[in-house]
């Protein structure tokens, strides 16, 4: 990644980001303006903490210390005064957790149709950053959800979360365990990040990676 794609990613959430909207089904998805970065992954895992921890915000996404927080399909987009109108107008969602076998049962089934159509199915959606927490690695309901976004051609990345969690030699070795699990995988992005928002590491790369994938799109 170059400085320029670190610099464009560090303007993009230096905006001030709000809550767009929230849906709990496909059939009151918001309009399509600009481009969709989701951020998917098991239950828990940290996305709505990684979501704030990006636009500088304790609590815009909800977070919880119980899974099963994030029950809808949550849009972001900057408000307020537009730090640059040449950039591409950019949306973050937040998803559901997969993965969380504690719910009932109905529910669970609800979050996991509308994760699987949601990835398949959003003409705008980017990229996915799909998140694993570092002191769980893989797990094999991810490998549905990769299914799922190699079958749709959609773009994925992986992003370590909660490294404050573990020690900083474990990170190389769980970084090419991972590679190693995408190799076969087409729409993986070959590069795995690792963050914590609790200690705000790995933002500046994760928000240069995602100015990088706007830039390749535009
Ligand atoms: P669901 O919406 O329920 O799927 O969860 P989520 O993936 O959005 O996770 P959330 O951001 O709500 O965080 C879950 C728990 O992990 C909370 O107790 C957070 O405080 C904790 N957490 C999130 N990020 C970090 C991190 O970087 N380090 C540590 N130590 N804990 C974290
Ligand atoms: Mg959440």
């Amino acid at each position: 990644m170059t400085d320029v794609h670190k610099e464009t990613g560090r303007l993009l959430f230096a905006r001030s980001w709000d809550f767009w909207r929230g849906t709990p089904d496909m059939a009151h998805l918001p309009p399509m303006e600009g481009y969709e970065i989701a951020f998917a992954g098991r239950s828990n895992v940290g996305k709505s903490s990684l979501i704030n921890a990006l636009v500088n915000r304790h609590d815009m996404a909800r977070t919880s210390n119980t899974p099963g927080r994030t029950q809808e399909l949550n849009f972001f987009r900057p408000g307020g005064v537009e730090v640059d109108t040449n950039s591409l107008p950019l949306v973050l969602v937040d998803m559901p957790g997969y993965g969380f076998a504690a719910a009932p049962e109905q529910k669970v089934r609800a979050w996991t149709k509308l994760i699987h159509e949601f990835l398949r199915g959003r003409a705008n959606l980017l990229r996915v950053y799909v998140l694993v927490d570092s002191r769980h690695g893989l797990k094999p309901v991810d490998a549905t959800v990769f299914d799922q976004m190699d079958r749709a051609a959609v773009s994925y990345q992986v992003v370590l979360t909660k490294i404050d969690q573990i020690a900083p030699s474990e990170i190389a070795p769980l970084k090419a365990a991972i590679m190693k699990a995408l190799e076969k995988r087409p729409a993986a992005y070959p590069e795995v990040l690792a963050t914590s928002s609790r200690k705000a590491e790995g933002m500046e790369e994760l928000r240069g990676a995602i100015a990088q994938v706007l830039a390749e799109r535009s």
